[in-house]
This record gives C-alpha cells, structure tokens and sequence, in this order.
C-alpha cells in the first residue's frame, strides 16, 4: 500500500511511524542540502539555489578545473567560507542524537559541509566529499581544513601537482566504499529518513528507494514533495530543523511511557 499521497504537518506523528520507530533496530538517515538551509547554506535546486545562479557545468566539472583552477577553486573557497561562518541547526543535533537512541544507526549525507560532525554526529557516510578535505591531483596527498591552500587561486603541492577539493564532481564515481555501506545500509535497515534532499542526483537518490524495496518504512521530510515521494512510506511536509526533532522528541517519550 503506497500512504505517502497525503503529506503530514510536523506536530502530525503517524500511528504508523511511532510503530516503526518503537521497533526498529537498525535507523538510517539520509540528508541532502536541506537539512542545512536553516543553517543558511544554500541548496542547490530550491528557488535562489546555487545552481539557479552558477553553471555546475563550469564550476563542477573536473573538465572546468582543468580550463580554469583559480576559478573554480575560488568558487569553492568561497563556499567554504561561508559554511565555515555557520552553525549546526536542531535538525543537525536531531540527527546525532538519534544516534544514540537506536542499536544500530547510519547517517548517510550528500553533504561536503562537515555540518553533522560539527553538531556531533560520530560516523558520516559522506557520499560527495567533505569540502574541508582537498587533495593533490598528481600524487593523491590529503589536506586537512587549514592545511588546505588559503587564497582564492588554486594551489601546486609540493610535488607539482594542481590541489583540488575533495568533493564528487559531475561525471565522477562516488567514493566505492562509503557507496557500499551506504547501500548495505539501506538494504538491511528497519527505518530509513530520507531529508532534506530533492532527490534527483543518483546514485545517491536510490538509496530511499533500494530501503523501501528491501521492506523499511522509509519516511520523507521535506517543505516540498520531492521526486521520489511517490516511493516512500509516509512523507512530512516542513523543514527539518523543525520535523526532525519533534520525531525525536516523540520517540523519547514513547520510550518512557513503555
Ligand atoms: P537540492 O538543492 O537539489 O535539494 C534540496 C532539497 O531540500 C529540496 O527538495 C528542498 O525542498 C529541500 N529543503 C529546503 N529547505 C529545507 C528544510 N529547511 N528542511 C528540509 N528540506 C528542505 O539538494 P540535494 O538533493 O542535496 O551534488 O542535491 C543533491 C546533490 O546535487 C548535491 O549533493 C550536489 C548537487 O549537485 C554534487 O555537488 C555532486
């Protein structure tokens, strides 16, 4: 039976998903950009997105790297910049919270913007990179936050080679092993939150999918429907730094009235 035609208000917790939430053992969440639009970082897609204003094509591509670095290199400084003058918001504690409620939980983002971890999320599966990471084109070397080059031109290594940011470009694999967990996760788990995510860049998208096929209510939330709702259990319509922790509020209080 396919329930997600009637999005819910977030003070809403359906029968269904207290259900879920009292019984299941293995948690996943999923986020996309969303989850840090209260922060103020802006999404990629929602109306004033980034790719609204910029063309990913001559940003994030390794094909624009290579015809202009110091563009594209500044591009990203400046994002970091502006992630970096944000905070976590309560979606983002919400979230490394409920690591602790499950026995088992996975946080899986699309995110590069270290926002989990700063909320003090243990664990993140990062499925597009960590903008605070950059590495060396040529011989592969890490740089770590203030390791990496300050300026806004791109930088050589010590070995010569052009450093970019550790992030997925367009065209570009996902990193294998974090891939692999994350889609062992979905397979295995009772209960998968899909957030914050418009869910349209894959293979990132099918991981709610592969979730609610493989048997887990899977639940969305979102201001707005996104392309995959139609696929999910139950959809809550609002922003998650509102829904999210109201879910675990909830689940704390069936626990002490159990
Ligand atoms: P998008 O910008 O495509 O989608 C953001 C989603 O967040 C939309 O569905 C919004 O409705 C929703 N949203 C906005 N504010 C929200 C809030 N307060 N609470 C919850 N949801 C909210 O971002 P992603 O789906 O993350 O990839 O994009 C996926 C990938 O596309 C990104 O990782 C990036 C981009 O190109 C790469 O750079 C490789």
């Amino acid at each position: 039976m396919n329930m997600s035609a009637a999005p819910r208000d977030a003070s809403m917790i359906s029968p269904s998903l207290e259900h879920a939430l009292e019984t299941a053992r293995h948690v996943v969440v999923f986020t996309g950009a969303g989850v840090s639009a209260e922060s103020g970082v802006p999404t990629f897609r929602s109306a004033g997105g980034l790719w609204e204003k910029y063309d990913p094509h001559q940003l994030a591509t390794h094909e624009a790297f290579s015809h202009d670095p110091d563009l594209v290199w500044s591009w990203y400084s400046w994002r970091r910049n502006t992630i970096r003058g944000v905070e976590p918001n309560p979606g983002h504690y919400a979230i490394a919270e409920a690591e602790q409620l499950f026995p088992q939980f996975t946080l899986v983002t699309q995110n590069v913007d270290n926002l989990h971890q700063r909320a003090g999320s243990s664990r993140v599966h990062e499925l597009h990179g960590n903008i605070e990471r950059s590495r060396c084109l040529a011989c592969g070397t890490y740089f770590m936050g203030d390791e990496a080059p300050p300026t806004d031109k791109a930088q050589s290594c010590s070995c010569g080679g052009f450093i970019r940011p550790d992030v997925v470009w367009f065209g570009e694999s996902l990193p294998m092993e974090e891939l692999q967990h994350a889609q062992n996760a979905a397979t295995s788990c009772d209960l998968l939150f899909t957030i914050g995510t418009a869910a349209t860049v894959y293979p990132a998208a099918m991981l709610p999918v592969m979730a609610r096929r493989a048997g887990a209510y899977v639940v969305e939330i979102n201001p707005e429907p996104s392309s995959i709702a139609h696929e999910v259990s139950e959809c809550i319509t609002g922003a998650s730094g509102v829904v999210f922790p109201v879910i675990i509020e909830r689940l704390k209080q069936l626990r002490t009235t159990a």
